[in-house]
C-alpha cells in the first residue's frame, strides 16, 4: 500500500516494541492507513494488539521506527504538541478507563466541553448518543454503578461525541450481547462514514466476518494486512442493523484543534 505521508493518517515504519528488556512484542511492522478506512485488528490473546494500539495513540514510544500520525513524526514533534495531536483520536480502552467521579452524561460530555462546544449542544448530542446506545435512564448514574456492559457503551460514546479523525477501540464489545454488538458496530460504521479513520481490535471473528471490513492481523509479533473477507449474504444484510435508526454523533470541534 503507498500512501503519500501527507495524506495517511497513521504510518509506521519498521515498527519494533519490547516492554523493558523483555522480548519484542511488535517487529518490524510496517503499515499506512489511509482517511476514512475501517480495519479490524486481530490476533490471538496476547498477540500484541493492545500494545498496537498503545502505539498508535501515543502512549508508548516503539523501541525502533518510526511513527508518524497526521503527517507529523512523532519522534520529532516537540512534547508540547502531542496533546493537540491525541485530541484527534478517540480511544475506547480495554478497561473503559471512566471518570469514577462524573456521572455517566459528564464522561461523554467531556471531549466536547475540551472542544469548547456550547452546553446547550453539549447536552442535546450526549443526550441523543446515550440514548441511542441504550443508556437514556443511565445518564445520571455514575461509572461503579453500571454493569460492565453499560460502562462499555459509555465508553464507546465518550469516543465517538467529538468525531475524532482517527477512532481506537480495544475489545469494544467484549462485554455486551450479540445484538448489543451489532448497534455498537453501525454506531463506528456511521463514525467511518463521516470520514473518520477507525481500527478496532477484537477476538470477535463472527463479526470480522460479519461486517467485511480489511483486517491488520498480528500473529508472532509481526503484521498481516488482508482485505475484507467474503460477506454470507445473509449476514451482510444483517450488518445493516436493518431496522435501526441512525445514530446521531456528536458535533465536529467547534474550535479549530
Ligand atoms: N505492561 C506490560 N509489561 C510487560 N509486558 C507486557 C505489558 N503489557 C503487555 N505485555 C506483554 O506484551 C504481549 C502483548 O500484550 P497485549 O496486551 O498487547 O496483547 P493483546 O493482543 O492485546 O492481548 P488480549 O487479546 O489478551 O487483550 C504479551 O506477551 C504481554 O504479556
Ligand atoms: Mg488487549
Amino acid at each position: 500500500m503507498t500512501i503519500d505521508n501527507d495524506d495517511c493518517v497513521v504510518r509506521f515504519e519498521n515498527i519494533g516494541f519490547r516492554y523493558g528488556l523483555g522480548p519484542e512484542v511488535i517487529q518490524d511492522v510496517s503499515f499506512a492507513l489511509a482517511p476514512g478506512s475501517f480495519y479490524f485488528l486481530t490476533g490471538a490473546s496476547g498477540a500484541g494488539k493492545s500494545s498496537l494500539l498503545k502505539l498508535l495513540y501515543l502512549a508508548m514510544k516503539p523501541s525502533r521506527g518510526l511513527i508518524t500520525l497526521f503527517g507529523r513524526d512523532i519522534a520529532t514533534t516537540p512534547r508540547r504538541e502531542l496533546p493537540a495531536l491525541r485530541r484527534r483520536v478517540g480511544v475506547v480502552f480495554q478497561e473503559f478507563r471512566l471518570l469514577r467521579h462524573l456521572s455517566a452524561f459528564d464522561n461523554v460530555a467531556l471531549p466536547l466541553r475540551v472542544a469548547g462546544t456550547r452546553e446547550d449542544n453539549v447536552s442535546k448530542h450526549v443526550a441523543e448518543l446515550l440514548s441511542w446506545v441504550g443508556l437514556k435512564n443511565q445518564m445520571k448514574a455514575r461509572p461503579p454503578t453500571l454493569s460492565g456492559g453499560q460502562q462499555q457503551r459509555v465508553a464507546i460514546a465518550r469516543a465517538v461525541i467529538a468525531r475524532p479523525k482517527l477512532l481506537l477501540a480495544d475489545e469494544p464489545t467484549g462485554n455486551v450481547d450479540d445484538r448489543m454488538a451489532l448497534r455498537l458496530m453501525h454506531l463506528f460504521e456511521e463514525l467511518n462514514k463521516l470520514g473518520t479513520t477507525i481500527v478496532i481490535a477484537t477476538h470477535n471473528e463472527s463479526l470480522v466476518k460479519r461486517l467485511g471490513h480489511s483486517c491488520l492481523r498480528l500473529d508472532g509479533g509481526q503484521l498481516e494486512i488482508g482485505g475484507p473477507p467474503p460477506k454470507r449474504a445473509a449476514m451482510a444484510a444483517a450488518s445493516g442493523a436493518g431496522g435501526v435508526a441512525k445514530p446521531a454523533i456528536g458535533a465536529a470541534a467547534e474550535r479549530p484543534r
